[in-house]
């Protein structure tokens, strides 16, 4: 009988991180490529087929149906994002492109940001590309470069979507709870300055961006007028049930975006010069659009 695992942690065996680091995918100019490649469902590599690799895609499965997200250990950063989009397929190989024909993004963080992505800001609870009609069901992040200030800054955290519910069960949270699952709600952001509307768990899936239902208050002035109170009651209950991710260079944290909200903590910077030239948290991300069943 397989042990039931405590951590939806996987490390990764050096046959596979072998692969991942091999030399065809490790330069950025291969990234390309293999980007193409993989959305016009053309990946050709017998790696895919060996008994590594399957026993390996198994396990994420066994740990992803368990627990929503996995995090892997032990994967080499390589190639600008290619060991991501690679380990990414022991998921799926349906990526969502951006550009046309781009899957992987690369963010820093800046101290001279206000965007949500890179900014040093401690970020929300949220599921990605909220606003979409259907948005991923993956969000696949690879630490590129810790914080500075790791492990206390920079860090992750996961919150599952049954455990965030009977959490605010737990807290007598029934108007939070309507909120979530009974309330129609427009959510806007730069990307869907139109909006998106409807109740924020559906169907067993949740869509959830705080600033996203914010700008929706602001454009249409329908949200509920208690908002900022079910924000901060879901913001409590999914750190009560979340506990910190710390990523060393190349770890990837697979998650659900639609059976899980995920967060990151405030970040720091070290100014070799002021003001261009800084170490900060860097990550490539990228999104799948289906999971194993
Ligand atoms: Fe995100």
């Amino acid at each position: 009988m397989t042990p039931v695992p405590l951590l939806p942690e996987i490390v990764v065996s050096d046959i596979v991180t072998d692969w991942l680091a091999s030399s065809k995918y490790s330069n950025s100019l291969a990234l390309a490529d293999l980007e193409q490649t993989v959305l016009r469902g053309e990946l050709d590599d017998s790696f895919l087929q060996s008994d590594a690799w399957m026993g390996f895609a198994e396990r994420v499965h066994e740990l992803w149906r368990r627990y929503d997200h996995v995090v892997l250990r032990g994967v080499p950063e390589v190639g600008d994002g290619a060991s991501l989009l690679l380990v990414s397929l022991a998921l799926s190989h349906r990526f969502k492109p951006y550009r046309k024909d781009k899957v992987v993004k690369h963010f820093r963080m800046s101290p001279w940001t206000t965007d949500l992505s890179h900014t040093l800001k401690e970020g929300h609870f949220h599921t990605d590309i909220n606003t979409a009609p259907l948005p991923p069901v993956v969000t696949a992040i690879q630490c590129k470069v810790p914080d500075p200030g790791s492990p206390s800054q920079g860090e992750l955290r996961v919150a599952r979507l049954y455990e965030l519910l009977a959490e605010l069960r737990r807290r007598n949270a029934s108007a939070t709870l309507a909120f979530l699952q009974e309330t129609d709600v427009s959510m806007v952001n730069e990307t869907s300055p139109g909006g998106w509307m409807g109740c924020c768990i559906a169907e067993g899936r949740i869509r959830f961006h705080p600033e996203t239902l914010r700008a929706g208050h602001r454009r249409f002035g329908k949200n509920p007028i208690d908002l900022e109170a079910h924000l901060q009651l879901i913001h409590d209950a999914a750190l009560s049930v979340s506990t910190p991710i710390h990523l060393g260079a190349g770890e990837v944290l697979l998650v659900s975006n639609t059976r899980a909200l995920h967060y990151r903590g405030a970040c720091t910077v070290v100014f070799q010069s002021f003001p261009r030239a800084f170490t900060s948290r860097e990550v490539y991300v990228l999104h799948m659009l289906d999971e194993p069943s």
